[in-house]
């Protein structure tokens, strides 16, 4: 099979290359990716030489970006994915996540290929009870929530309308490596090591369910081969936390990774100013998924926990490249590079 996987640079895509590779080693993979801030190439710097794996500096929004590739699927994890950044600037969110998805849905009708569509929960909105269906109505409540939210739409429309063979996943939160130290996790973790405070939006009451980026990877795998045209999954591990229980449980993994006083750390918790229009909780009901294509998550949240902190203490060279701005060179040099050849 060959696969088109936009944004693979970025967090999720660049571990579900890796995981495509091991399970799928026969695939085909073409990674479409801008290399905005969130990409970096450095994510696949191990398998970027494996012969059936093949690296497009290209924008979705942009039809030549495609012209000449050759592809069974498309897997589109590529958008601007950051809610903090979606409230100080919405416009490239609504470019990427709605353009760009557009511009890939018009690829896919053309060429009458597969479409995954990965998307998030945060298109339910948020909920004080309960949990979210894939019936559930679409609620968004951030601008980035409401791009997600307009290109799920779109490919609902494109599905009807021209009969694409079309899926939409929705994952709620993820943690694991590679992930860009502005989220909730890796950030928490990288302040914990350099002795920086932590801030902690509002009460620190807000839930999120977290999964391991690993076994989302699993989900759109297992939905790219069982999944129903037409369909939507949920993405879940029942796995909700209030944020100031992640954070403490972060604390407590660091200080005993690194025999450090678990006071000290949490002495760096520092509660800031709400975010604006912050969701209370995401809670998605994954029973779909888990009837239908036999899937569940593997990873337990101690567990996940406990090798995401492991992750980040062993591969400090790798966030501190991106805190320094370095790691947005390394593409071009390695480009030099290959004229030189
Ligand atoms: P990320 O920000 O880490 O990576 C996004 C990638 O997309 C980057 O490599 C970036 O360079 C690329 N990109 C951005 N604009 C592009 C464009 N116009 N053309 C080509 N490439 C472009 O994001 P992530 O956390 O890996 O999320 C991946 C996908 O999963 C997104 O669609 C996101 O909405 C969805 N999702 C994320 C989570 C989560 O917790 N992170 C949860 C559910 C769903
Ligand atoms: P985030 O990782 O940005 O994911 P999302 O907003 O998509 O859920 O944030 C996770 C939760 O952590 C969310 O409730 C906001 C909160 N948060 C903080 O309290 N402090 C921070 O510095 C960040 C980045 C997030």
């Amino acid at each position: 099979m060959r696969l088109l996987v936009t944004g693979g640079a970025g967090f999720i895509g660049s571990n579900y290359i890796r995981y495509i590779l091991s399970a799928h080693p026969d695939y085909q993979i073409l990674n479409l990716d801008k290399l905005t801030y969130a990409g970096n190439p450095e994510n696949l710097k191990d398998i970027e030489t494996i012969p059936n794996y093949t690296f497009v500096r290209g924008d979705i929004c942009d039809r030549e970006s495609v012209r000449g590739l050759e592809f069974d699927a498309i897997i589109n994890f590529a958008a601007e994915s950051h809610v903090d950044r979606s409230i100080l600037d919405s416009s490239p969110f609504l470019r990427t996540n709605i353009m760009g998805t557009h511009n890939l849905l018009e690829t896919a009708r053309e060429r009458d290929c597969i479409f995954l569509h990965v998307s998030t929960d945060e298109v339910y909105g948020s909920t004080e009870n309960g949990f979210f269906t894939e019936d559930s109505p679409l609620r968004p409540n951030s601008p980035y929530a409401a791009s997600k939210a307009s290109s799920d739409m779109l490919v609902r429309a494109y599905v009807e309308t021209y009969k694409i063979r079309a899926m939409i996943t929705r994952c709620s939160n993820n943690y694991g490596p590679y992930q860009f130290p502005e989220k909730l996790i890796p950030l928490v973790i990288i302040n914990a090591l350099d002795k920086k405070p932590i801030p902690v939006y509002g009460d620190g009451m807000n839930v999120r369910d977290w999964i391991y980026v690993e076994d989302h990877c699993r989900a759109v795998d297992a939905v790219l081969h069982k999944g129903a045209a037409g369909e939507v999954y949920n993405i879940g591990s029942r796995n909700e936390r209030p944020n100031i229980e992640v954070i403490r449980l972060l604390l407590g993994k660091v200080a005993e990774r690194l025999d450090l006083n678990e006071k000290d750390l949490t002495g760096l918790i520092s509660f800031v100013k709400d975010r604006e229009g912050h969701d209370r909780r995401y809670a998605i009901d994954p029973l779909k998924i888990e009837r239908q294509i036999g899937w569940g998550p593997l990873m337990s949240f101690e567990e996940g926990i406990s090798k995401t902190v492991d992750w980040y203490i062993s591969n400090k060279q790798w966030w501190e490249r991106i805190i320094s701005g370095e790691y947005m060179r390394y593409y071009d040099a390695q480009y030099r590079e290959r004229l030189k050849k």
